[in-house]
């Protein structure tokens, strides 16, 4: 459904920002994409709706070549894009019209566009919101009104770029619930990020460094690779840091990302101790 095949794209001739990608997304999953500062991981974020078009390789997206002018289109209304900064992201003064704004570019007649609207708020828990001001939201609220913008499109996929960022804990945790229900829906969900906690929760995790994916696998397995991780100058989820520790004075521990997990498998080991 995602597929890049060998991309290549440089900004300035030199470097390489994506250096031989190849990642396959698939249909319905949650993928997080994790890296540094400058890894290319906002590059590679603009190659899936076409903002960006590689200079060597290809990047597919529901079948389409991101390169043919002809599916620019119908990639751009099946990708939705959602940013960091919240405040660059709405367009109208009124949430109604901000959500209603890339439906109606889209050519939705008016009823359907006003049933879109008030699903899509439904959706990311602002529902009643139409008429309320947008400059009177909070940061974690105005992300999820930029959601609904992409959502009232009905694209296939949604992207993420550290959309979570600069919200609170608060804010962060209300995102991800949003994201996560979409994708129990079935919407394909790419969340770049480096929040850890965020992506303990993905189906799948790619690790970019100088624009080249050096660790994919489940949370469990990318979150285990403490060196590795330590290395790219990212952190390790604290359950993750204790299970490992743990492991390396014998106590049989899996890797855990969830500190919920982590105290349910100790609470199992005193238990079973204990008898
Ligand atoms: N518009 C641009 N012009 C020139 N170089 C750029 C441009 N945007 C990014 N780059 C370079 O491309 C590389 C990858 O940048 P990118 O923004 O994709 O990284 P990132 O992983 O998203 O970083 P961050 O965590 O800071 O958002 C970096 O070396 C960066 O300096
Ligand atoms: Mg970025």
């Amino acid at each position: 459904m995602i597929d890049f095949k060998n991309v290549r794209f440089t900004y300035d001739g030199q470097h390489y920002a994506l250096d031989g990608i190849n990642l396959h997304i698939e249909q319905g999953t949650f993928v997080c994409i994790l890296g540094g500062n400058g890894s290319g991981k906002s590059t590679l974020a603009k190659h899936i709706n076409a903002l960006l078009l590689p200079d060597e390789g290809t990047v597919e997206v529901l079948g389409r070549r991101t390169s043919d002018p002809e599916s620019t289109f119908f990639i751009r209304s099946n990708a939705g894009m959602v940013f960091q900064n919240p405040d660059d992201q709405l367009v109208a003064s009124l949430i109604e019209n901000d959500v209603a704004f890339g439906p109606e570019n889209l050519g939705v007649p008016s009823p359907e566009l006003r049933e879109r609207v008030t699903e899509a708020l439904k959706a990311v828990g602002l529902q009643g919101f139409e008429k309320k001001e947008t400059n009177a939201l909070s940061g974690g609220q105005k992300q999820r009104v930029a959601i609904a913008g992409m959502l009232a499109m009905q694209p296939q996929i949604l992207v993420l770029d550290e959309a979570s960022a600069m919200l609170d804990p608060r804010g962060r945790a209300g995102l991800m619930r949003v994201c996560k229900d979409l994708n129990e829906a079935g919407m394909t969900i790419v969340m770049i990020t480096h929040f850890m906690e965020e992506a303990a929760q993905a189906d799948l995790v790619h690790v970019l460094d100088s624009g080249k994916i050096v660790l994919s696998g489940t949370p469990e397995y990318v979150l285990g690779k403490v060196e590795a991780m330590e290395d790219l100058s990212l952190d390790i989820p604290f359950a993750a840091q204790i299970s490992n520790r743990l492991r390396q004075v014998g106590v049989p521990v899996k890797t855990q990302v969830n500190e919920d997990y982590l105290v349910e498998e100790l609470c199992l080991l005193l238990k079973g101790g204990a008898q």
